[in-house]
């Protein structure tokens, strides 16, 4: 059995008093997890969650990274800094940011590439808008997304982590099905498969509203490795239960 990965997105949350009472709470419950536990955090907190997570098991997670590697390139921040503050996996192309920030799968495809380079696990978001998914080209749609990245990352593509988060079901309490969870994660992992002899071990999360209620029928499916976790990861009872679900 694969090691799931439950991994909270923060977003933009947060203060410092916050996040220390947060990450001490969700270290005291985690325990022995028999997932692997991230947090990816607002970059200008990094260093104060990487102090508080110092010798436990849980990771430390950015929700961004620059596809350059230095320059003049005013408020970005590269996979290298990153890399200095201990950070093991970084959000990449999250709707979010395709959304309001107008990032273009070539981008996103590039921003898996610096990551890579540097060490560090992107993962990957893809997923449909509610209208895409009423005209039916959910597949289209994140057979097109992963394809940017495919093709940009080569044999280095079963370094990634995926997570399928349907942009309808992000922070609306509405959540996927399991089955129509599992059967958009079958579609991805056959496009892996196609790339990578080693597509198995590519870890496919769901995220979107993921809840405790939820987490143990989605997390049962075939291929959900994992959560992305975005409002639930704010309040510790909630993401410990995610985490306790995830065996
Ligand atoms: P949500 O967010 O759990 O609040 O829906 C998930 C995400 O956007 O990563």
């Amino acid at each position: 059995m694969k090691r799931k990965l439950i991994a909270g997105n923060w977003k933009m949350n947060g203060n410092a008093a916050a996040n220390e009472s947060l990450v001490r709470a969700v270290l005291a419950g985690m325990g022995d997890a028999a997932c692997t536990v991230a947090v990816c955090v607002p970059a200008p907190y990094l260093a104060q969650v990487q102090a508080l997570r110092a010798g436990t098991a849980l990771e430390l997670g950015a929700q961004d990274v620059s596809e350059h590697a230095q320059g003049a390139y005013t408020g970005e921040v590269s996979a290298d800094m990153l890399r200095e503050f201990g950070v093991r996996y970084v959000i990449v192309g999250h709707s979010e940011r395709r959304q309001y920030h107008a990032e273009s799968d070539a981008v996103v495809a590039e921003k898996v590439k610096a990551a890579l380079a540097a060490g560090i696990t992107p993962i990957v978001c893809v997923g449909e808008t509610l209208a895409q998914r009423e005209e039916g080209r959910t597949s289209a749609i994140v057979k097109r997304q992963m394809a940017a990245v495919i093709h940009t990352n080569g044999h280095c593509i079963s370094e990634i982590a995926v997570a399928y988060e349907p942009v309808w079901a992000i922070g609306t309490g509405r959540t996927a099905t399991p089955e129509q969870a599992q059967e958009v994660h079958a579609v991805l992992r056959a496009q892996l498969k196609a790339a990578t002899e080693h597509a198995d071990r590519v870890l496919i999360l769901y995220g979107g509203s993921m809840n405790a209620a939820n987490a143990v029928s989605l997390l049962a499916q075939p291929d959900i490795d994992g959560g992305l976790i975005g409002g639930a990861s704010l309040k510790a009872p909630d993401f410990l239960q995610i985490i306790a679900a995830a065996r």
